[in-house]
C-alpha cells in the first residue's frame, strides 16, 4: 500500500478528491467513519471552536475542504434582557500570533498566542451564524455545532437559570428541528481565573451543568462538555471526567494556561498532558471508561497524533492551531488551509492517518472486519488492551 499512498500524497498536493473518505475506502479498504456528539461523520477531523469559525465564509471553506464538522466560536450566555453573568469573557481582541513553542525535551510545536476570550458581537449576530450552520448541516455539507459559555456560580450560589433558559431556547429556535447539539466550553482562561481555584466548585459545575442545559432546552438536546486543563494534578483531570456523567460527549482537553503571560497555550506540553490523563482514565474499570464517548483536542498536527487520541478512546478530534500554520508548513501547494491540513493529516505517507492505521494492522493491533480497517475500531481496541 505504500506506493499508492506516495502517489496519492503527491497528486493530491494540488487538490483532494471531492469525497476523499470514499476514495480512501475504495483504494485502501480503510473506513474512516468517526463520530461526534452521537452523529456519524465520514472521518474524524473537525474544527474546534475559536477564531476560525466566526462567519459563514469560514464554514463554506470548511465544507468545501471536506472537514467532518465545525464547532462555532463560544458565545457567552445571556438572559432575556441581555445580562451576561460571564460578561468578562465577551471581550474584543483580534490579534493572534502563531508561534513555535519548544518543550523541555527539545521538541518544537506550534501555539497560537491570543488574549481574547468569547464571541464579542451581539447574540443576534451569533444566532444568524447558527442559522447558517444549520443550513450547512441540513444540506449534508458540514455538521456545525454552536458552543456556549453558561453561567458558573460559586459554591452555595444558585445557577442563573434565566441565562440557561433564554440562551438555549434561542439556539433551539434558530436550529429549528431537534435534536439541538451544543458544546459547553470550560476554557483555559476560566482555568486561570479565581473562580476555578476551588476543586469542589469545579466538580459541582461538571455534575450539574449538563442537566441545567437539558432542563433549559425546549427540544431534545445533546451536550458535549469541553473540559479545561485545570491548574491541579492529573488525578483531578480524571475526577473531572468522572464527575461529568450527564454529558453525551467529553471533549478532552482545552489548552493550558500560562499564568505568567496571562494567556492560553498549546503544543507538545498540551498533548503530553492530555494523553497522559487519558491513559489513567483508561485504567479505570471498563464500565466507567468504556461508556463515555470522547473527542480529542490538543496539538494534533499529524494522523499519528489523531491515532494517539483514538487509541485512548476518542472517536474523533477537533483542531485549531494546525489550521493556522504558515503556508510553507504544509506539503500541499494549493488550496485553503483546511484542505492543506487534511491532505497532510490523512495522506502523509509516514505520519498520516492511513499510514498509521496500516501500521497498527501490521503490528497486530487492529484487525480488518469484512476486509476493512475501521477507524472506530482503534478505540475499541484501546479499551480492550487498556
Ligand atoms: C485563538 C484560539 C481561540 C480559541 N477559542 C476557543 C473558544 O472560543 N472556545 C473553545 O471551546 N475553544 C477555543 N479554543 C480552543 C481550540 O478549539 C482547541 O480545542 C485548542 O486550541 C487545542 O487544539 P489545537 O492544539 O489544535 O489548537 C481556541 C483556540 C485558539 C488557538
Amino acid at each position: 500500500m505504500h506506493a499508492p499512498l506516495e502517489r496519492d500524497f503527491d497528486r493530491f498536493k494540488r487538490a483532494l478528491p471531492r469525497d476523499f473518505a470514499a476514495h480512501v475506502r475504495d483504494t485502501y479498504r480503510v473506513d474512516l467513519t468517526a463520530r461526534y456528539l452521537g452523529e456519524d461523520v465520514p472521518h474524524p477531523i473537525g474544527k474546534g471552536s475559536g477564531q476560525l469559525s466566526l462567519n459563514p465564509g469560514q464554514l463554506e471553506d470548511d465544507a468545501a475542504a471536506g472537514l467532518a464538522f465545525a464547532v462555532l466560536k463560544t458565545v457567552i450566555a445571556e438572559d432575556e434582557s441581555g445580562v451576561q453573568a460571564m460578561a468578562a469573557w465577551a471581550i474584543h481582541e483580534t490579534k493572534m500570533k502563531v508561534e513555535r513553542r519548544p518543550t523541555g525535551a527539545g521538541r518544537e510545536g506550534w501555539t497560537v498566542t491570543w488574549k481574547g476570550r468569547g464571541w464579542d458581537r451581539s447574540f443576534s449576530d451569533y444566532l444568524s451564524l447558527v442559522r447558517s450552520g444549520r443550513d450547512f448541516t441540513r444540506a449534508g455539507r458540514l455538521l456545525v455545532v454552536p458552543s456556549v459559555k453558561y453561567h458558573l456560580p460559586r459554591l452555595g450560589e444558585p445557577f442563573r437559570e434565566a441565562e440557561y433558559r433564554h440562551t438555549t431556547a434561542r439556539l433551539a429556535e434558530a436550529w429549528g428541528e431537534g435534536p439541538l447539539l451544543v458544546e459547553k466550553d470550560f476554557s483555559p482562561t476560566l482555568a486561570g481565573d479565581a473562580l476555578a481555584d476551588d476543586r469542589a466548585q469545579i466538580l459541582r459545575w461538571l455534575r450539574e451543568v449538563p442537566a441545567r442545559i437539558r432542563a433549559a432546552s425546549p427540544m431534545p438536546v445533546r451536550v458535549a462538555v469541553k473540559l479545561m486543563n485545570a491548574r491541579f494534578d492529573d488525578r483531578f483531570q480524571v475526577d473531572m471526567m468522572e464527575a461529568c456523567t450527564g454529558a453525551d460527549t467529553l471533549v478532552v482537553f482545552n489548552r493550558l494556561f500560562d499564568a505568567e503571560r496571562g494567556a492560553a497555550y498549546g503544543g507538545w506540553d498540551l498533548s503530553d498532558r492530555n494523553l497522559r490523563v487519558l491513559d489513567s482514565y483508561r485504567l479505570l474499570p471498563p464500565s466507567t471508561a468504556l461508556s463515555r464517548p470522547l473527542t480529542g483536542t490538543g496539538n494534533i498536527s499529524s494522523g499519528r497524533m489523531i491515532l494517539e487520541y483514538a487509541r485512548r478512546g476518542c472517536e474523533g478530534v477537533q483542531l485549531h492551531t494546525f489550521f493556522q500554520l504558515p503556508l510553507s508548513e504544509y506539503a500541499a501547494t494549493h488550496g485553503t488551509r483546511p484542505q492543506r491540513a487534511l491532505h497532510a493529516l490523512v495522506f502523509h505517507p509516514q505520519d498520516g492517518l492511513i499510514a498509521g492505521m496500516l501500521e497498527l494492522e501490521a503490528r497486530g493491533e487492529l484487525e480488518r472486519q469484512d476486509g476493512e480497517l475501521r477507524f472506530l475500531d482503534v478505540r475499541a481496541h484501546a479499551h480492550h488492551t487498556g
